[in-house]
């Protein structure tokens, strides 16, 4: 037989698929999702997702000890107050859980990049992302709670803030709110494409956000839509976001492509508590190779045309390829 061409002789070795390879996730890449709760001593893993933990602040500081180790630059903080209310107080109340967490790390951490997600979620007792009148999410009142958030996490010392809501607007009164009280080096990474996804199940468990009635099928976007996504990331880099967000990832690996493509700005990615659980069920039930199924989901992540990659395997990722 003969052929002129043999893409089989570049694959012929470890050294040869090196050689070649075109994509490759590096520890820069990633950042690490944390959740944060009240009390001292706790490290209690989330029975939803296997190997992630609510942490105190003891805990937490540990934790970033080992995050700085292994070479990850930055960390993503969610907390999980005690208290919840229908406004969401303890999201941009000074001595909130995250705003101590932030204090802390700060002081003891300087170097690591410190991003707080920016929700009312976590803090609402309704468990929406916003304020509600008449069983509705209001836009534009709900903005001005989430600028005030972000704002008191740039005071204690978040290096970026990542509003996670998907109100109208809220990059853009994020940036005015930072600028006029002198925080103009403090980065937006906005949650610009932020699908109504089902893939979010384990973080609602974790961070006891899932909403105690409807959905959040009115503010976050319809899985069917991809110009609408387009839309959402220019309208975010136009209000001023530093770093825009497609979330979840792996069935969204179109999205990636197409942003990565039309916006210059660094994209992220985040690989969601549902697609990293789907992944670790798999594997404890012995179904799936934990390692390969990871990396090879976080490599197409990558090659999608993510520059960072939100991810709970993170510390894993970084061990595996050290
Ligand atoms: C807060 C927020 C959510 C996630 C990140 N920020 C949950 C949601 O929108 O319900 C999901 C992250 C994950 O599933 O890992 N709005």
């Amino acid at each position: 037989m003969e052929l002129n061409h043999r893409p089989r002789r570049l694959r012929i070795s470890e050294g040869m698929r090196r050689l070649v390879r075109e994509t490759s996730v590096s520890v820069s890449d990633l950042i690490y999702p944390l959740f944060i709760v009240e009390g001292r001593g706790i490290k209690r893993e989330i029975p939803s997702m296997p190997g992630v933990f609510h942490l105190s602040m003891d805990y937490f500081l540990r934790e970033l000890e080992e995050v700085q180790k292994a070479g990850i630059p930055g960390v993503l903080l969610f907390g999980v107050p005690d208290q919840k209310d229908e406004l969401g107080s303890e999201a941009y109340s000074e001595n909130g859980i995250i705003q101590r967490a932030l204090r802390e790390a700060k002081k003891n951490y300087p170097e690591l990049l410190l991003i707080a997600d920016v929700c009312l979620c976590e803090y609402t007792s309704h468990g929406h992302c916003g304020m509600i009148s008449n069983s509705m999410v209001m836009n534009d009142e709900s903005v001005e709670l989430i600028a005030k958030s972000a704002l008191s996490y740039a005071q204690a010392g978040a290096d970026i803030v990542a509003p996670s809501d998907m109100m109208d607007g809220r990059v853009k009164a994020i940036r005015s709110d930072l600028d006029k009280e002198g925080f103009k080096d403090t980065a937006i990474m906005a949650y610009s494409a932020k699908y109504a996804s089902s893939f979010y199940g384990p973080f609602r468990d974790a961070a006891h956000s899932k909403p105690a009635f409807g959905d959040r099928k009115t503010y976050q976007m319809d899985y069917a839509n991809i110009n609408e996504a387009i839309r959402e990331v220019r309208l975010d880099i136009e209000e001023g976001a530093d770093i825009v967000m497609v979330k979840p990832a792996m069935a969204y690996l179109d999205v990636i492509r197409e942003a990565s493509q039309r916006f210059e700005v660094p994209l992220a990615a985040y690989h969601v508590s549902g697609e990293y659980s789907m992944i670790k069920a798999a594997a404890q039930n012995g179904w799936i190779d934990e390692r390969g199924a990871a990396m090879e989901a976080t490599t197409a992540i990558k090659r999608a045309g993510a520059k960072i990659i939100i991810t709970y395997f993170a510390k894993q990722i970084a061990e595996w390829i050290k």
